[in-house]
Parts: C-alpha cells; structure tokens; sequence
C-alpha cells in the first residue's frame, strides 16, 4: 500500500553536541513508517530570550520566523526532549513561546508527539506532561498515548550515540507508526472542517 506523504518536523529540547535526546531524533528516520519523512530543526538555541520589550522594538526575531515556518509547512511535529529538574528546559519552553506570538500561531491545530531521553530511571517522564499542558495552550494536539520515555538512556544507546536496545527501537516504530495515522486522521477531519 502506497502511504500518503507526512512531513514531520523534529525539535530537540538539549542544544548538547552528544545529547541523547539528540540521538534520538537521529534515529527517527530510521524508524518511521512508510511516507513519513522526518527534518530537523536545530535553530532553537539561536533564538533570544523571549522579551517583550524586543517583540515591541523588532517584531519576531528572524529565527523564531523561520522556525515558525518550518512548523507550519509540517504536516506534524514530534519534540524529544530531557527532562530538567522535572520539567521543560528553559530553552525548549522559549522557543514555543516565541512560536506563540508568531501570528496565525504555527503550532495550533498541529498534531504532536512527545518523546524524552534521560540517563535517570523516569526516561523524562515527569517533562512530558508540562510539556503536553505548554503544547495544548498554544493549541496543538498533542498525541494522547501512549508516552515513551526512555530511561537509563547509557544502557540503550551505544558509545556512537547508536540506540541499540531492541525493545526501545520497537515501541518507537509502533509509536511513530500509530502517530502517522493520528496525524493524518486529524489533519483530514480538520481539512473536511476547512471545506465545510
Ligand atoms: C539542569 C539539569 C537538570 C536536570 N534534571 C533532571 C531531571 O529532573 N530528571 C532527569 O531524569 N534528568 C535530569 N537531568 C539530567 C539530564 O537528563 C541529562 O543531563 C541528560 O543527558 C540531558 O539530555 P541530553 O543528553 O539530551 O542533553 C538534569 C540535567 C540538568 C543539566
């Protein structure tokens, strides 16, 4: 069966050059199912502190623009992210509020998934939740299950960052999998909602 193109925009929340969390979306093309194509986006570490002052002088950064686009051209976006003293990192929570002022607001209607990495037990499990709540206020579906968190993150990936651990790489192609039909099931029905 031929699938239908789903173009998916990947967005770490480590800017660290050997972040498992970065691994991760490495392996995602390696993963996905048939029709989903995965890019990436490593901009938001170049994006200033959100700052009113700023918004009011200069309107949206040029960064947070481009980045806006890439979300809106997406047909969904997956955010893998660590988990910092148990919830979202500064820079990742940055980023979506920037995105957030963007006119038009790239990420509502857009559905999402969220995936986490950590050397800890919990995988970044406690993350994903103030995640999902952040996702939700600015309008985005966020995929309701189920949540893979992957823990003692140094067991699972090899030295050369390679995710190696069987059962994790096999929930993550069932994951991605289930996604590409919600993401396309609810990009149809709000498509069907548009024409109506
Ligand atoms: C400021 C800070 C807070 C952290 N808090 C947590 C935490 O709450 N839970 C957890 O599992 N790991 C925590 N960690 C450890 C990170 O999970 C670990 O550094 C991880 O490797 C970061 O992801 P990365 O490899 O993708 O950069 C924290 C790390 C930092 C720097």
């Amino acid at each position: 069966m031929i699938e239908t193109p789903l173009s998916v925009l990947a967005i770490c929340g480590s800017l660290r050059a050997k972040s498992f969390n970065g691994a991760l979306v490495g392996e995602l093309a390696s993963l996905a199912p048939g029709g989903m194509t995965i890019t990436v986006s490593n901009s938001i570490g170049n994006l200033p502190h959100y700052d009113g002052d700023l918004e009011a002088a200069s309107g949206i950064p040029t960064g947070a623009a481009q980045l806006a686009q890439l979300v809106t051209d997406a047909d969904a976006v997956i955010f893998v992210s660590p988990e910092y003293n148990t919830s979202i990192p500064g820079v990742l929570k940055n980023a979506i509020d920037w995105l957030s002022r963007v006119p038009g607001g790239p990420l509502a209607n857009k559905p999402v998934l969220i995936k986490s990495v950590s050397p800890g037990a919990f995988g970044g499990a406690r993350m994903q939740p103030h995640l999902r709540q952040v996702l939700s206020a600015v309008g985005a579906f966020v995929y309701p299950r189920p949540d893979i968190a992957v823990g003692l993150a140094s067991q699972r990936f090899n030295e050369d960052l390679r995710l190696t651990d069987d059962p994790t790489r096999e929930a993550i192609r069932k994951q991605l999998a289930d996604f590409s039909t919600f993401a396309r099931k609810l990009n149809r029905d709000l498509d069907d909602c548009e024409e109506r």
